[in-house]
Formats: structure tokens, C-alpha cells, sequence
């Protein structure tokens, strides 16, 4: 059989790790990246590893519609069947609403979200009708409450969350699962490594390394489990969650960020 799993950012940090364990399933891959040249350096780096593996690759800004037909005709010029796509690919943008610049902002929620889902439904339609689809995305711990001072991102990743879960009823009876990974801290990018760094014990509490964060969510998918929280600290966060009233939520997490950006000079009055 053809079939394929679709993994957007798949040379990032968290992409890179599904990647091998997705080589250890033995499963043949499509990768999507939004340039060529990061997607051969990464075939090159690891050879060995890819070598007599069935790997696509595929360029594409998930900002850009365009771009994501032409990713749906090559699957069908390919005749190959995604029977899981992973929705990786995401934009961390923090800071407050006025510093950001539109184009950031529409870059976030064009990737974060209009992409992922423009993706989604696509692969949605052209799907193999007599096998099953997995979706699985990735939005973030930061899905489960509002952020001040990085609303957006959270704000992306909450639609992503609510989205996913809706499809995941809407298309119960029709052999689709949606799935939904929702991680703590993960030490990707110089970004995420001072971010966690600056948030002391509670950073580290949260951050998982990629490799533990794409193995639970790969297990969390092959059970058809809705949404995944990976580790221990982040369940009992979310689980706080439910205790206290939302605005209460959104003070502290606008408190801890505010603090944060403070220790890394990000924060703009
Ligand atoms: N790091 C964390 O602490 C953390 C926590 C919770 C959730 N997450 C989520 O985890 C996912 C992976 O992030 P990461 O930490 O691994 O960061 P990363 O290394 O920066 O990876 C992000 C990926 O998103 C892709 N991307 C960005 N803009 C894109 C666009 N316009 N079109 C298509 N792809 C685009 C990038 O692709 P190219 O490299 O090809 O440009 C990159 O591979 C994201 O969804 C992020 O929101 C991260």
C-alpha cells in the first residue's frame, strides 16, 4: 500500500524528533518543509538513518493558500494516500497586541491556524475512504488558558484545540481521529530555551525533551486519545485549570509571562 504520513515542520525541533520515531515504526513519510535546502541538509545529515526508507519531501508555507494546493495535487500526481497527517508546524509569537507588527500577527494566525485547517480539510477530501485517517496536531499547554502578554500565540493554539475537538465528533462514525497534543516546555529554539529558563522551577517542571513529547503523542494517537498532555506537571496544571475561574487563570499566566519577559528585556510598556 501507498500510504504516506504527512508531517508538517518536519526539519523543526519537535519535527525533527517525530520524524525517528515515526522511521522506527517503519512508516513511509512525507515531509514538509518551507524550504528545500533545510529539508536536504537534514536528508544529508542523518543518511544512514534514511537510508532505504520511503521519504518524500514537499515545500510548503502554510501561510500561503497557493502553496498548500500544490502540496494536495503533488499527493494526488504521487498517487499516494495520507493516512496520518501531523499538524507541527506552528509560530511562537510573544509579546502585547500593539508591538507586533500585522504582518506578525496575520503570519501566526495564517499558519497556526487558517493553514493547518485549509491543510486538514484537504486531506480531509482527497482521503482514502475505505482506510482510516489519523490527524494528530500540535497546539500547546498554552491552548488550556489564556496568556496576556502572548495572547496571540495562545489564543491560536486554543482554536486549534477547540477545532480539532469538534472535528473529532463531527467525524466519529466516518473512521477519522483527530488527536491533539498539548506540550509543556520543549528546549527547541534559543527562544523557547531562555523562555523556560527564565520561568525557573515551573519552566522546568513543564519542559520535556522533543523525543519524550513525540513518543507520547504518537502513543496517545495509535489509542485515539482526543487530547494529550504530556507529563506529569502540565496534567496537574491543567487539571488547576478546572478549579479556578478562567480570569483567575489568565491573571497568573499574564503574571508569570510579564515576569519572564521582564528577565529576558522582551517586555514592552
Ligand atoms: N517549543 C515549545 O516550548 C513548544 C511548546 C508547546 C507547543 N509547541 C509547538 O510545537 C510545534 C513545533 O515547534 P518547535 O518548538 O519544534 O519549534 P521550531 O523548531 O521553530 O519548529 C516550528 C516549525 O514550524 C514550521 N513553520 C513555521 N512557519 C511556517 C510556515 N509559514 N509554513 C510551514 N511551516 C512553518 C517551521 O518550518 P521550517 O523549519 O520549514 O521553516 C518549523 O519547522 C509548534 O506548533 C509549536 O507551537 C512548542
Amino acid at each position: 500500500m501507498n500510504n504516506y504520513t504527512l508531517l508538517t515542520g518536519a526539519v523543526g525541533g519537535l519535527g525533527q524528533a517525530f520524524v525517528f520515531e515515526l522511521l522506527k515504526q517503519n512508516k513511509s513519510l512525507l515531509l514538509v518543509s518551507t524550504k528545500q535546502e533545510k529539508l536536504d541538509n537534514f536528508i544529508k545529515k542523518y543518511k544512514e538513518i534514511f537510508q532505504n526508507k520511503n521519504i518524500k519531501t514537499f515545500v510548503c508555507d502554510l501561510s500561503k493558500k497557493e502553496q498548500i494546493t500544490n502540496l494536495i495535487n503533488f499527493i494526488k500526481q504521487e498517487k499516494i494516500t495520507v493516512n496520518t497527517l501531523i499538524n507541527n508546524a506552528g509560530v511562537i509569537i510573544e509579546g502585547d497586541l500593539e508591538n507586533f507588527s500585522d504582518e506578525q500577527i496575520e503570519n501566526a494566525i495564517m499558519v497556526n491556524c487558517i493553514g493547518t485547517l485549509d491543510l486538514t480539510k484537504n486531506i480531509i477530501k482527497i482521503r482514502d475512504k475505505n482506510q482510516k485517517l489519523e490527524v494528530l496536531t500540535v497546539a500547546s499547554v498554552a491552548s488550556r488558558y489564556p496568556i496576556p502578554h502572548m495572547g496571540v500565540y495562545s489564543a491560536t493554539k486554543a482554536f486549534l484545540l477547540s477545532m480539532m475537538l469538534s472535528l473529532s465528533y463531527e467525524y466519529s462514525k466516518k473512521d477519522i481521529s483527530f488527536s491533539t497534543v498539548c506540550p509543556g516546555g520543549m528546549a527547541t529554539t534559543q527562544e523557547m530555551k531562555d523562555s523556560i529558563k527564565s520561568m525557573g522551577i515551573g519552566g522546568k517542571l513543564s519542559t520535556l525533551s522533543t523525543e519524550k513529547v513525540a513518543k507520547i503523542a504518537l502513543k496517545g494517537l495509535k489509542r485515539g486519545k482526543r487530547v494529550i498532555t504530556p507529563g506529569f506537571f502540565n496534567k496537574f496544571l491543567v487539571f488547576l485549570g478546572k478549579l479556578v475561574p478562567i480570569t483567575f487563570q489568565a491573571k497568573q499566566a499574564g503574571n508569570i509571562y510579564k515576569k519572564s519577559q521582564i528577565k529576558r528585556g522582551l517586555y514592552k510598556k
